[in-house]
């Protein structure tokens, strides 16, 4: 009898373990708050560095990507990095919510109209990497791709 009450008290704490794990994750994953810097979303591309999309050297070995979300592309959409690079990678967009992940990589950003989501990313590994939008966007969202080359 008393295993009855036990089996249920651990069944229990597993699923409150399991809820606040992914609580936890879905809210730090989408956007550390620390990263988020506030811009006009109707002048992105007026606000540097939007206004000159691409990617930036900053110092040795270390780069600034910054890239222009919209319906149904990035701005640039193809860029080639140098192996090794340290990048911060400044992402906004200038309509609605948009995703940034890198396949294969840690980069995994929501981009929100009238912020600026950032991430700092070392490429050690050359290859082609995969950027896509995962957050639903409109009709275009499936096309809604860019590519960078790791050299
Ligand atoms: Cu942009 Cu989905």
């Amino acid at each position: 009898k008393y295993e009855k009450i036990w089996l249920f008290f651990g069944i229990g704490s597993l699923f409150v373990f399991l809820a606040v794990l992914g609580v936890g994750a879905f809210a730090q994953g989408n956007q550390p708050p620390s990263c988020l810097t506030t811009i006009d979303p109707e002048k992105v591309d007026q606000t540097p560095p939007f206004d000159k999309p691409g990617l930036v050297k900053t110092g040795d070995n270390e780069y600034q990507l910054n890239i222009v979300a919209s319906a149904f592309s990035y701005t640039p959409n193809q860029v080639e990095i140098p192996k090794g690079a340290k990048v911060t990678i400044n992402v906004a967009t200038k309509d609605v919510i948009h995703g940034f992940e890198m396949a294969g990589t840690n980069v995994n950003m929501m981009v929100e109209p009238g912020y600026v989501s950032s991430f700092t990313q070392t490429f050690d590994k050359p290859g082609e990497y995969v950027i896509l939008c995962n957050e639903y966007c409109g009709a275009g969202h499936h096309l809604m791709t860019a590519k960078v080359k790791v050299v």
